[in-house]
């Protein structure tokens, strides 16, 4: 049963990552975001506030993913030992894939959403909205990109 509560969260934690994404990044963005247009953005435009939701919430989503994923491992460690050869490669490989999405995920909630956050204290950053976002829409993408692959390893391994 604790199995699979953990995997539960596990699973829905890479929903809301990866589902989340998708949604901003590739349905909603191309909408809503003119990348030929000079207007400057402000924080309460559409974009803006996408991405600044978007980037928390695959950042804790990951951390979730994380907790959910060592403690499964911590409940069965007894059972390791029956493992096919091999498994630890996968798990190895899609351990590197979650790495980047982290650090990926990392400098877009701390590093590139703090440099375009409280506007009204910090006016002069007002012209780096545009091209903060974009890096952020980029840089979201290979996270996605990254999250998607961990995903497939993922269920790779449970089937393994
Ligand atoms: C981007 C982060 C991650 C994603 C998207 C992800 C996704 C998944 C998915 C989709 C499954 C398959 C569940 C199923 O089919 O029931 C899975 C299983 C698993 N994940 Fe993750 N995971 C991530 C991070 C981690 C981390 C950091 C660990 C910790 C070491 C981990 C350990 C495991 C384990 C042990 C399983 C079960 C494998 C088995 O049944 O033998 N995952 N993961």
């Amino acid at each position: 049963m604790t199995d699979t509560i953990i995997m539960f969260v596990h699973l829905m934690a890479a929903v809301v990552a990866a589902g989340g994404s998708v949604f901003v990044l590739v349905l909603f963005w191309p909408r809503v975001y003119d990348p030929k247009s000079s207007d400057s953005l402000d924080e309460h435009s559409v974009p803006y506030k996408l991405i600044e939701l978007l980037a928390p919430t695959v950042f804790v989503s990951l951390l979730v993913l994380i907790g959910s994923g060592v403690y499964y491992m911590m409940e069965n460690y007894t059972e390791q030992v029956n493992l096919k050869e091999g498994y630890y490669n996968i798990l190895g490989i899609k351990l590197i894939f979650v790495a980047g999405a982290f650090l990926l995920s990392l400098y877009q909630t701390f590093g590139l959403r703090a440099q375009i956050a409280h506007l009204d204290l910090r006016p002069e950053n007002r012209a780096l909205v545009r091209p903060t976002l974009e890096k952020m829409k980029y840089l979201g993408g290979i996270t996605l990109g990254a999250i998607v692959f961990a995903t497939f390893m993922g269920v790779y391994l449970t089937r393994f």
